[in-house]
């Protein structure tokens, strides 16, 4: 049954990339409360994506020659992220540094989202049918859903 919750997986991805970016770009105009409500939703939405992606897209690209080799790169480049991630929380977003890491992370994510979607997408097209790519979308929501509530956490401790 075709529900929104039976996209191809390439698609959510692609969306979720959109949305991250935005929240990014209105993250540079803003400061103080506001700015750490951006970085809240910044923080969960990168984590509970590069999560799902471990968990169901990049394990699927281990299967064929063609994606296989994509992977350890993606990986590094999730870690240089979550690392981010972790020392801007701890930051007030009124102090200096805070402002030089939120642009050391959107250029990283803006590096890293035009790999997957030009080089990964491509190799990924060429080795899995329509059908494998809307199952794995759906893992895709799966994992998220089982994320959530540790990404919940990890924000708050
Ligand atoms: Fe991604
Ligand atoms: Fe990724």
């Amino acid at each position: 049954m075709a529900t929104a919750k039976t996209k191809d997986i390439l698609a959510l991805i692609e969306a979720e990339h959109r949305q991250i970016e935005q929240l990014l770009a209105e993250a540079e105009n803003a400061k103080n409360t506001q700015l750490y409500n951006y970085f809240n939703q910044i923080y969960k939405a990168l984590n509970l994506h590069t999560g799902a992606e471990e968990l169901v897209f990049y394990p699927a690209m281990q299967e064929y020659e063609e994606t296989k080799k994509y992977i350890l790169e993606a990986e590094e480049e999730h870690e240089e992220t979550k690392a981010l991630l972790e020392e801007l929380k701890v930051l007030k977003p009124n102090d200096s540094e805070f402002k030089t890491k939120m642009s050391d992370l959107k250029k990283a994510v803006q590096h890293h989202v035009k790999e997957e979607e030009s080089e990964i997408f491509s190799a990924v097209q060429k080795c899995m049918n329509q059908e494998q790519l809307i199952q794995l979308g759906q893992e895709f929501q799966e994992a998220k859903a089982k994320l959530e509530e540790d990404v919940e956490v990890a924000m708050t401790t």
